[in-house]
């Protein structure tokens, strides 16, 4: 019986040399070391012998399933290592060559207009006030000479906060940040942007979203003039946009008088009137301002009789537009990267 482990070890073994792929190792495996293979067909012949035999046949038995089960193992690996060089012959691998460089991302549009505003206007002397998002309808409105119920209100449709009957909401502009720029500023004069997002209840579309970012600008000191506002918001537009004819044209605002819309001349038409984006008018209005209105100046803390100042508000999105001849204020906010990359 030992014989017979002896030649069937030698037999397997044999064999196996001769096996390099997975599909002949596993008939290999099932004949001799499976459930139903050589090997075990050896250990099921023991209960016939007799006693004095047994222990010597088992140890055999033993040390066969071992030798072949170890002979499996190493096999496995070898026709894994000859996968591998196949593997890599078929297609050549150079570790020499740079990775892949992980995508960088870049700073938003929005954010680029708004350094660029921050930059120019801080060349100009202006420091950066950041004030809040949840404001007070006192602060959004009536501070700034827009009374409950007032027709005026109509231009900024309002979110409220829940359960503050319609006492707190979103900022509708970031005007609310000239009464507390003027009165953390009071006694000293105040020249100041104030940038941030806004809120509307608005119905979105190409030109409208119910957010948006704003900067407002307030300067206020001792004989303050429109000659100022002109002459600032001027020397903004040519460094913004370049040497590009700008015009004054008559506004209203309750927190200003008088007021003035800025516009600039149409990026498309070049002032011939002859496309959409400036509705024809070969004009794009690109802020509010005016002079800060008496009542105002009181309500952050300063005489208007010995005070005066000038304010403006932008729409960073909107100079973006114009800008770069972008139609559509939503892609603001879409997260396209087909859109996004392109600045
Ligand atoms: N707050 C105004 C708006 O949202 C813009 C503005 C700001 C006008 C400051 C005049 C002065 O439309």
């Amino acid at each position: 019986m030992s014989e017979n482990a002896t030649a069937l070890q030698a037999r397997a073994l044999a064999r196996l040399e001769t096996i390099w792929d997975n599909e002949q190792l596993e008939a290999w495996r099932v004949e001799y070391i499976g459930r139903k293979g050589a090997v075990n067909a050896l250990f099921e012949q023991i209960s016939a012998l007799p006693h004095t035999e047994r222990g010597a046949f088992g140890k055999t038995a033993n040390e066969l399933k071992l030798a072949l089960e170890a002979a499996f193992n190493a096999k496995i690996g070898a026709i894994k290592q000859i996968e591998l060089s196949k593997a890599l012959e078929a297609e050549p691998l150079d570790v020499t060559l740079p990775g892949r460089r992980p995508s960088r991302g870049h700073i938003h549009p929005t954010i680029q207009t708004l350094q660029e505003i921050y930059k120019i206007f801080g060349e100009m002397g202006f420091q950066v006030y950041r004030t809040r998002q949840v404001e007070t309808d006192i602060m959004n409105f009536q501070l700034l000479n827009i009374p409950p119920f007032h027709p005026a209100r109509d231009n900024w449709s309002t979110f409220y906060v829940a359960g503050s009957d319609e006492k707190v909401l979103l900022r509708t502009h970031t005007s609310p940040g000239q009464i507390r720029a003027m009165r953390a500023a009071y006694p000293n004069p105040v020249r100041a942007i104030l940038p941030g997002l806004c809120y509307r209840y608005e119905q979105v579309s190409a030109r409208y979203e119910i957010q948006f970012n704003q900067v407002e600008g307030i300067v206020v000191g001792h004989n303050i003039t429109f000659g100022n506002l002109k002459g600032t918001l001027t020397e903004f537009a040519r460094r913004m946009f370049g040497e590009r004819p700008v015009r004054f044209y008559g506004d209203h605002f309750p927190f200003t008088e008088p007021s003035a819309q800025m516009d600039v001349r149409c990026i498309i038409c070049e002032g011939r009137g002859t496309d959409a984006l400036c509705k024809y008018t070969g004009w794009l209005e690109i802020l509010g301002s005016g002079m800060v209105h008496p009542q105002v100046l009181r309500n952050g803390g300063y005489d208007p009789n010995e005070w005066s100042g000038f304010a403006f508000g932008m729409g960073p999105e909107r100079i973006a537009m114009l800008k770069h001849g972008i139609t559509d204020i939503r892609n603001f906010w879409n997260n396209d990267l087909r859109f996004l990359e392109q600045f």
